[in-house]
C-alpha cells in the first residue's frame, strides 16, 4: 500500500513518498504529519515537539508508525480512517468578528467591537492579533482595526484599496490581496474571493471590491464568506477544498439569510457554520432557535456564540 508522508516544518513543507512493506525513513525535525493514502486524508491532531532532540523526534515517529500500522492492517477496519482531527479554536466577538488560532497565530476578522453594543462584555483593548483580515469597507466591518493593529502590530490583510487606505492612516504593515489571488503566510495561505455587496470606507473613499476569505492550514481549512448574497462561485469552493467549518453572514437583509446560508454551506460542502452578522441592528435580527433548527433539518449545525466565547471545530 503506498503513502504519502506530509511533514510540515517551521520552514516549510516538504514531503515523503514511502512504502509500508519497505518500512519508512526517520524524519527529524518534524511538527506535524498529514498522511495520505489513496482516497483516504488524515491529520494528526497529536503535535510531537520540534527539534528538542533527533531521539524524540525518532521516537515519536517510531510511535506514531506503530499507529498507523494497527489502524492501517487491522482487520476490523471499515474503509475510511479515523483518526481524530486536530481541533481549530474560534473565538466570537460580535457582529462579524470572530479570531480563528491558526499554527499558533491569531487570525482576527472584521473587528467591529467598540460600536457593537451587543458585545460589551468584550474589551478591544485585550483582543490578541497576529493578523486582522478585512473582508471590505463597511466600518461594521473594520471599526477597531486600526486601533488593535497599532497596540498588536499585527499585519491588515485585505483588498489593495483597504491596505492602501490604512497605509495613509500611518498603517503600514498591511499585504494586500485581490481576487482569485492568495498568498502563503507564515500561518498558512489565505486567498481573497468573490463576494456580492458593497465596499464603501467609513469617509466615503472608494473601497474596492468586497471578498471573501479561505484559509489553509496545517490546522485545516476554513472559509469566511464575508458580507455577501448566495452565489454560485461557492461551489468552486466546495470543488477544491475541504472546509473545518464556513463562517457565514445569516443575518438576512444586507446578506444572506437563513435559508440561502444553509444553500451556501451545501454549496461549499460544509456542516459546520459558524453564524455571523445577525441580531446587531433590527433590520437583522433572527429568531436564533428556529435558525439552528432549520440548519439541523438540512443536516448542519449551526453554531451561534456568545460574544467572547470560543468554540473547537
Ligand atoms: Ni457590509
Ligand atoms: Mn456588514
Amino acid at each position: 500500500m503506498s503513502l504519502t508522508i506530509r511533514y510540515i516544518r517551521s520552514s516549510g513543507p516538504a514531503s515523503i513518498r514511502s512504502d509500508l512493506d519497505s518500512g519508512l525513513s526517520i524524519l527529524t525535525g518534524f511538527r506535524r504529519l498529514v498522511l495520505v493514502p489513496s482516497e483516504i486524508s488524515m491529520h494528526m491532531s497529536e503535535e510531537i515537539r520540534p527539534r528538542r532532540t533527533t531521539l524524540l523526534s525518532a521516537a515519536g515517529f517510531l510511535v506514531l508508525q506503530r499507529l498507523l500500522f494497527c489502524v492501517i492492517c487491522s482487520p476490523r477496519r471499515s474503509g475510511r480512517l479515523k483518526i481524530e482531527e486536530g481541533r481549530m479554536k474560534v473565538t466570537y466577538y460580535g457582529h462579524a468578528c470572530f479570531a480563528a488560532e491558526v499554527s499558533n497565530r491569531t487570525l482576527l476578522f472584521d473587528p467591529f467591537i467598540s460600536g457593537n453594543e451587543l458585545a460589551r462584555a468584550v474589551d478591544p483593548k485585550k483582543v490578541p492579533a497576529d493578523f486582522i483580515l478585512i473582508s471590505h469597507g463597511h466600518a461594521d466591518h473594520l471599526a477597531d482595526a486600526g486601533d488593535i493593529a497599532k497596540r498588536t502590530g499585527a499585519i491588515i490583510i485585505s483588498n489593495y484599496e483597504i491596505t492602501q487606505w490604512f497605509g495613509r492612516m500611518g498603517l503600514q504593515k498591511t499585504h494586500p490581496l485581490n481576487h482569485g489571488g492568495g498568498y502563503r503566510f507564515n500561518f498558512g495561505r489565505a486567498k481573497f474571493v468573490n463576494a456580492i455587496h458593497s465596499s464603501s470606507l467609513p469617509d466615503g473613499v472608494y473601497g474596492g471590491n468586497p471578498g471573501g476569505f479561505i484559509i489553509e492550514s496545517a490546522d485545516g481549512n476554513f472559509y469566511y464568506s464575508g458580507d455577501t448574497a448566495l452565489t454560485m462561485d461557492m461551489k468552486l469552493i466546495g470543488e477544491s477544498i475541504d472546509l473545518k467549518f464556513a463562517a457565514l453572514c445569516i443575518g438576512d437583509n444586507f446578506t444572506m439569510g437563513i435559508e440561502d446560508a444553509i444553500r451556501a454551506a451545501d454549496f461549499v460542502r460544509c456542516r459546520e457554520v459558524l453564524g455571523l452578522h445577525y441580531n446587531t441592528f433590527p433590520p437583522i435580527h433572527i429568531d436564533e432557535q428556529a435558525a439552528m433548527e432549520q440548519f439541523k433539518a438540512a443536516h448542519k449545525n449551526l453554531h451561534l456564540l456568545l460574544p467572547g466565547e470560543s468554540h473547537n471545530f
